[in-house]
């Protein structure tokens, strides 16, 4: 792959992401001010994964907040493919998923595609992703949304519900299109090939099981978009709104490069890494810094690719004034790597310390959060 290259699907992604290109070639909006002044004004406040541009396009997210003002079921979905433990990545889009429940006081759809994984990951078995399904759930708890408007869902358990909707899906959905959406191939299994239908499903439950009109908004990472193409196409054919979609871009790993991903455990921050483990990680990631301290004085370092720097920057340092000064201090080489690591590793103790208590809890919880088949 050639540098400034890359590949970004649902189940892959490869390469130098160039989020400005994505823009254009998924056809997505960037986030503007006038977006970003509306959810703040909702919200009270715009939270840091805005502010600093985690989230960094939609679809229709205009529309989706003028539906909610005009008291539409104003509805919002997101999920997770259990396929292994959580880690850090994950939870971006789940952070920002709880910040607009609480702004907008929505019911939010969770879906948990147990299917997907079986189908995509060849040496999973079904016991195997059962097994994860079970620890996952209770990190997504552990986020803090509200259990009266949450409805968490596993495809392989809540299969009646879904499949009514999927059938109904599919049936507007060609294999060219899946072929160009997805990049299947004549050697993709067809479980594979018909599972987008049931990750759209959900963008219709609600107004199944309410018998009325909802206006669904999906965050999430922007892997996940082509799904959302071939749903936007069906929606008007089945007679439902098209949902709308806020994307985030990906954390990378603790690595050079990449996204943060559970296939290099090395470099992901896992929600069930022991405090101390995930600080020895940040200790151990890869920094803009020099070589040598002297290099480091005389030449500064380098935040632009810096792993500790875009994890301070995104999600960790909320104070605006902070984050500035670490930027300039490293390229003057004021600040050495080890200053930023160690910052960075007593936060992501006290994070998974905290998570982990609330990851505790959510045991007792798990039957209030589930919607069953
Ligand atoms: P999954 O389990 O691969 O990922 C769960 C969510 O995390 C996002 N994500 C990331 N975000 C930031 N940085 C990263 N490094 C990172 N890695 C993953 C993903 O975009 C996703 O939002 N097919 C889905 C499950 C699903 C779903 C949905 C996701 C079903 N319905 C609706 C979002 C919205 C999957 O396997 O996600």
């Amino acid at each position: 792959m050639e540098k400034g290259e890359s590949t970004v699907t649902p189940w892959e992604v490869k390469g130098e992401v160039d989020y400005d290109a994505l823009i254009k070639q998924f056809g997505v909006e960037p986030l503007d001010d006038v977006l970003l002044e509306r959810l703040k004004k909702q919200a009270g406040f715009l939270h840091i994964l805005l502010r600093r541009r985690m989230f960094f396009a939609h679809r229709e997210l205009g529309d989706w907040i003028s539906s909610y003002d005009k008291g539409v079921n104003a509805a919002l979905y997101t999920g997770r493919g259990p396929s292994g433990n959580t880690h850090l990545g994950h939870l971006i889009p789940w952070i920002f998923t709880k910040y607009l429940q609480d702004a907008f006081g929505s019911e939010l759809y969770f879906q948990i595609t147990d299917d997907e994984k079986f189908y995509v990951n060849p040496d999973l078995t079904l016991e195997e992703i059962a097994g994860y399904t079970k620890d996952n759930l209770l990190d997504i708890i552990a986020v803090g949304f509200d259990p009266k408007k949450t409805k968490i869902f596993c495809d392989m358990e809540y299969t009646k519900e879904l499949y009514g909707i999927a059938a109904r899906v599919a049936k507007h959905v060609t294999f060219s299109t899946a072929k160009a959406a997805f990049g299947f191939t004549d050697s993709s299994n067809i479980g594979i090939i018909f599972f987008p239908a049931i990750q759209a499903a959900p963008c219709f439950l609600p107004q199944r099981l309410t018998g009325k009109d909802a206006h669904i908004l999906i965050p999430c990472a922007i892997d996940q978009e082509p799904y959302w193409r071939v749903t936007r196409d069906v929606a008007p054919k089945l007679g439902f709104r098209k949902p709308a979609g806020v994307y985030s871009k990906f954390i990378p790993g603790l690595g050079s490069g990449g996204k943060m991903s559970a296939s290099l455990p090395e470099t992901a921050i896992f929600l069930s890494d022991s405090p101390e483990a995930g600080a020895k990680k940040i200790k151990n990631a890869f920094t803009g810094g020099q070589p040598t301290i002297k290099e480091q004085k005389e030449k500064g370092g380098n935040p632009d690719v810096c792993v500790i720097y875009s994890y301070l920057y995104s999600l960790f340092d909320e104070d605006d004034k902070n984050v500035m000064e670490t930027y300039n201090q490293c390229k003057s080489g004021g600040i050495m790597c080890g200053t930023c690591k160690n910052r960075l590793a007593e936060m992501i103790k006290i994070f998974l310390t905290e998570h982990q208590k609330k990851r505790a809890d959510a045991k007792a919880m798990v039957n209030e959060f589930m919607l069953k088949g």
